[in-house]
């Protein structure tokens, strides 16, 4: 399952539409870049960029240049590089135009008429359909596999039509919906976490677990994305997908088989059985404000000036199954925070007024575990004190070394036909149905503010407050003793 496995693949041509966007010459090229220096990467693979600018592929090349050098995670060099570009050429065409698809059909008969077909989708959801159809229709289309970015649709109606258009295309098996979270190194070892200890198997449930936190905290802004975002907001861009992934992988029940259709009925029992029991209290709303390093939200480029889109979300959930019965599970996301952190906190209930034991799986940037237990403090009486086992996983150079990115993790496995990284059309359309409760309850609302580079709005903290706990943050961390 899911890690990088070294296998023979077959010959591929894959075709990345928004060849000229950021995601391919951020993630996707360089993630290419990379399995080629891990010996991931076909004998026979040849990728080619689809765009409407006037280049040659040696023009494309000589932009794709300094991204890759950019943002490989792996030293690139001239020569390195120079053996990797061969394998990369640029075809003019319009994807809306039929035009185009006949002389690509004649292009990959050129360079291999038996290669296996590759389509990654990097552009926007309202643009699935027409390109589904139009391969469809110029013979492009049998046999051929596709990656679908996220968004999948813009809510759960336009999400059920793409799919009902791509399916009528392609396989099930042939349809790969990327939510590249799932395939960062620490959220997959939640599965390790979880099922391969004793210790923590037989304690994950709603009789020692007092509550669960997941954040997903960007120091970012919205950057060049401002018309995207302003139609979308945290809930639909970030909470819709990567987060109802990672929650569902940290409380869904252990999957008969590590097989994608397995981890996926085991998720969609989670999705199926979400529910939110105040939606006026425990959906919070916030929006970023200017403070002197950052301007507000809404004077950034392409933003409604009255916008009303939220940048944070902070949410209350519980899950209808034995295993969490009235376990809240506290989820959070949003742009311009302190700092950028991801990760997951399980805190356990307390025994016998000692401090609560807490496990933290930290996703990013650093990847590692925490855990805070009590032994005695040192000396004649037997107060108790918090100590803190702290694992680093990036710390390790060879560590860092040999973990894929997340995009190199999903290019493999999609090459490979591992579905397990990938997101099942169930999944999507739960948490649409999910996501779209909570935006017909709270349309419109004013969200709370908070100023730039802050832990977010007050509504946030009060949250949790209500239920007596509090985010488990840095400062409480620090309370503890390092071992
Ligand atoms: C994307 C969102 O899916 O994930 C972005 O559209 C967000 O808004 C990004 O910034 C975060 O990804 P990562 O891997 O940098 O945490």
């Amino acid at each position: 399952m899911n890690g990088i496995k070294k296998m023979h693949k077959d010959n591929h041509i894959v075709t990345i539409f928004g060849g000229t966007g950021d995601l391919t010459y951020r993630k996707l090229l360089p993630a290419f870049y990379n399995l080629k220096c891990t010996d991931n990467f076909p004998d026979h693979l040849h990728i080619v960029i689809i765009g409407r600018q006037p280049l040659t592929s040696e023009s494309y090349r000589d932009l794709a240049r300094p991204w890759l050098q950019e943002h490989s995670r792996i030293h690139v060099s001239d020569d390195h590089l120079d053996a990797f570009l061969n394998h990369v050429t640029y075809f003019e065409m319009t994807f809306t135009e039929d035009e185009g698809y006949e002389r690509l059909f004649t292009r990959f008969q050129d360079i291999d008429a038996n290669a296996k077909k590759l389509y990654y989708f990097a552009v926007a959801p309202s643009f699935f359909e027409i390109i589904a159809q139009k391969l469809e229709k110029h013979n492009l289309a049998k046999d051929s596999k596709i990656i679908i970015e996220k968004p999948f649709g813009n809510d759960l109606k336009s999400a059920e039509s793409i799919n009902h258009t791509l399916s009528n295309i392609f396989d099930e098996d042939h349809i790969y919906r990327i939510d590249h979270y799932v395939a960062k190194e620490m959220v997959q070892n939640i599965f390790t976490i979880r099922f391969a200890n004793e210790i923590f198997k037989n304690i994950w449930n709603a009789d020692n677990i007092a509550n669960i936190q997941i954040s997903a905290n960007e120091l970012v802004g919205v950057e060049n994305r401002g018309n995207y975002y302003d139609h979308t907001g945290a809930l639909k861009d970030m909470f819709q997908n990567h987060l109802l992934q990672i929650l569902s992988i940290v409380t869904m029940d252990k999957p008969e088989t590590m097989d994608a259709t397995s981890i996926h009925e085991a998720q969609e029992a989670i999705l199926d059985n979400l529910y939110i029991e105040n939606m006026d209290q425990d959906v919070i709303f916030g929006q970023y404000t200017q403070n002197q390093e950052s301007m507000s939200y809404r004077d950034e480029d392409k933003v409604d000036e009255h916008s009303r889109t939220e940048t944070f979300v902070a949410l209350k959930l519980g899950i209808r199954t034995p295993r969490w019965r009235n376990t809240p599970i506290y989820v959070r996301t949003g742009k311009r925070m302190h700092k950028r952190i991801t990760e997951v906190v399980v805190e356990f209930k307390q025994q016998d007024h000692a401090p609560a034991n807490v496990l933290i799986i930290k996703i990013q940037p650093e990847e590692g575990i925490y855990l805070r237990f009590n032994i005695k403090k040192p000396g004649q009486s037997h107060e108790t004190q918090s100590v803190l086992m702290d694992f680093c996983q990036s710390c390790d150079y060879e560590n860092r070394m040999n973990t894929p990115e997340a995009y190199e993790r999903l290019l493999n496995a999609a090459l490979e036909d591992d579905h397990s990284l990938f997101a099942s059309f169930n999944q999507v359309k739960r948490s649409w149905a999910f996501v779209e409760d909570i935006i017909r309850h709270h349309q419109g609302d004013e969200p709370e503010t908070y100023p730039a580079f802050t832990n977010g709005p007050q509504g946030s903290h009060d949250l949790l407050a209500r239920d007596g706990f509090t985010w488990i943050e840095e400062e409480i961390r620090n309370d503890a003793y390092d071992l």
